[in-house]
C-alpha cells in the first residue's frame, strides 16, 4: 500500500475515534472502539488488540478483533514483552527473525507493538497489530498508531482508569 493510501486511512481512523471517543473515559470501552476501528480500516491487519498491564511485568490479553490470541505475556517474552520492557514502539519487518517472538497466529508474517501509556506517564498497556503480509508496518502506521495511544490517553482520566489500576493491585 502506498504512503499516501495509508495516511489517508490513518486521517479517517482519527476522524471516526474523535467522534466515537467523545466524553468516553471507560478503557475497556475505548479500546475495544480503538480494535474495531483500526481493524476494520487496516486492510493488511490480521490481528488488532490490546494486552493490558494486570500485574509487574505481566500482560493480558484486553479488547481485540481476529483470531484468538494468546491470552498472557510476561514482560520477558515476545514483540509485546519488549515494547513493555523497552516503553517504545517495536516494528517488526519480519516476525520470524525476531527472537522469543509469539505465534499465536502461523500465518502472521509481520507486526507493529505500540506502548500505551495514562496520563501519568505509566504503562498501561500494549497496542498488537499483526499482519499475513511481511513488512506490512512503516513508520507512517507507527506515527498513526501513537496518534490513536494519545486519543486513548484521554479516556483514561475518569473512573475507568481507576479500574484498570484496581485490577493491577488484584492481579
Ligand atoms: N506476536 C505477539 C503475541 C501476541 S499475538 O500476535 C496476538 C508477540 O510476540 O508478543
Amino acid at each position: 500500500m502506498n504512503g499516501d493510501a495509508k495516511k489517508k486511512i490513518y486521517r479517517e481512523v482519527l476522524r471516526e475515534l474523535d467522534a466515537m471517543l467523545a466524553g468516553i473515559e471507560d478503557p475497556i470501552t475505548a479500546m475495544a472502539t480503538c480494535a474495531a476501528v483500526l481493524h476494520q480500516r487496516l486492510p493488511y491487519a490480521s490481528w488488532t488488540g490490546f494486552y493490558r498491564v494486570v500485574a509487574p511485568r505481566l500482560l493480558r490479553a484486553g479488547p481485540y478483533q481476529g483470531p484468538p490470541g494468546c491470552l498472557e505475556i510476561p514482560f520477558d517474552r515476545g514483540v509485546c514483552g519488549a515494547a513493555a520492557r523497552a516503553g517504545t514502539a517495536q516494528l517488526v519487518p519480519d516476525v520470524h527473525a525476531f527472537p522469543g517472538h509469539i505465534a499465536c497466529d502461523a500465518a502472521a508474517r509481520s507486526e507493529i507493538v505500540i506502548p500505551i501509556r495514562d496520563p501519568h506517564g505509566e504503562l498501561i498497556a500494549v497496542l498488537d497489530v499483526d499482519s499475513h503480509e511481511p513488512a506490512a508496518f512503516d513508520e507512517i502506521d507507527r506515527d498513526g498508531l501513537e496518534r490513536v495511544a494519545d486519543r486513548l490517553r484521554h479516556c483514561l482520566s475518569g473512573d475507568g482508569a481507576a479500574f484498570v489500576k484496581d485490577s493491577m493491585r488484584d492481579g
